[in-house]
């Protein structure tokens, strides 16, 4: 029989050719930023929660960042794993100029002037009570406080190199005062990737566990999102833009892209989003149980946050999903 039809859509679909000519989204190494963990030890430490990323030594980081340059890898963020003894309950350490990320923000530029270099601003990694902001005695994050000690961080980056500095703190109003403090320190050309819509998701928890930076007491919902909420990414995003915001993030992904889409249809700025840790372990603990196709998944989330309309993806799988695009 034939169906009275006039239009047949799968005539757009009838071959391999006429489908990536109709193709409506692209996915390439040059939407990643690869996140990565660098530690002050002499060896690659694997990540139990993590399978395939490891807290890498300056060495095991050089090594990884040449693939994934090799790759076409552009942009890569990094995280500090810093030792107990480093941390205090204002992150002094956040702002050593000779810390870890200073140190090897210098390094990697030394080697690839061309790659772009994001930094995260936040005090977790150096409070000893695990926090993005400064505790105060009875438990509350002090905002302001903790925004003062911001600025410094994002100078003391900015200084060693960094090209683009990332808040992924929450605290109200740091984006404008690291604009403030860059420009007064003559870094009117580095760039703010604000963590706009950052909320307080579970899918965290691998991330946590690599960089040793779990609260210690409490949680973070007094300044991270509630995941119900989609009006207020939209309040954060007319702030971050207003306070000289170049880009804007949401995150976690995958449960998340409806927010993407209302960003990238608010905004004109680009639109990152981050697929998180909890996002990785996911993928990789099917994988592994062989119940689901890796490569052909994760492409298909990848690119699926692209359509929700992110410009900019970060991913562990930056790298991995580079070679799988170009065939290798
Ligand atoms: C810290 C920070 C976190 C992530 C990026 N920066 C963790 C948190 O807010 O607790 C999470 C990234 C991931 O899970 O992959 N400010």
């Amino acid at each position: 029989m034939t169906l009275d039809l006039r239009e047949r859509p799968r005539r757009n679909r009838k071959s391999a050719a006429i489908r990536s000519a109709c193709r409506e989204t692209h996915l390439g190494p040059e939407h990643f930023i690869y996140p990565l963990f660098v530690h002050g030890g002499d060896d690659d430490i694997p990540i139990t929660s993590m399978p395939g990323c490891r807290r890498l030594s300056v060495r095991g980081l050089m090594t990884e960042l040449e693939e994934a340059v090799d790759a076409g890898v552009g942009m890569v963020a990094l995280f500090p794993k810093i030792p107990d003894d480093l941390k205090d309950s204002v992150g002094t350490e956040s702002h050593n100029p000779k810390g870890l990320i200073p140190d090897v923000l210098k390094r990697v530029k030394d080697r690839w002037p061309e790659l772009m270099l994001v930094t995260d601003v936040a005090l977790d990694p150096y409070s000893s009570d695990g926090h993005d902001g400064i505790v105060a005695p009875d438990g509350r994050i002090l905002n302001d406080e903790t925004v003062e000690v911001l600025c410094k961080q994002a100078l003391a980056q900015a200084e060693a190199g960094a090209d683009i500095i990332a808040p992924s703190d929450m605290m109200d109003g740091r984006v404008g005062a690291i604009r403030d403090a860059l420009d007064d320190g003559g870094f009117t050309g580095v760039s703010i990737l604000a963590y706009t819509a950052k909320y307080a998701s579970a899918f965290y928890g691998p991330f946590r566990e690599a960089l040793d930076s779990a609260p210690r007491g409490g949680d973070k919902k007094t300044y991270q999102m509630d995941p119900a909420n989609v009006r207020e990414a939209l309040r954060e995003a007319g702030l971050d833009e207003d306070e000289g915001a170049d880009m804007l993030m949401v995150k976690p992904a995958m449960a998340y892209l409806d927010v993407v889409s209302a960003l990238r249809d608010a905004s004109t700025l680009p639109i990152a989003a981050y697929q998180v840790s909890g996002e990785y372990a996911m993928f990789k603990a099917a994988a592994e149980r062989g119940w689901l196709d890796e490569r052909a998944v994760v492409l298909e989330m990848l690119t699926s946050i692209r359509r929700a309309g992110a410009d900019i993806i970060l991913s562990y799988y930056a790298k991995d999903a580079s070679r799988w695009i170009a065939g290798s």
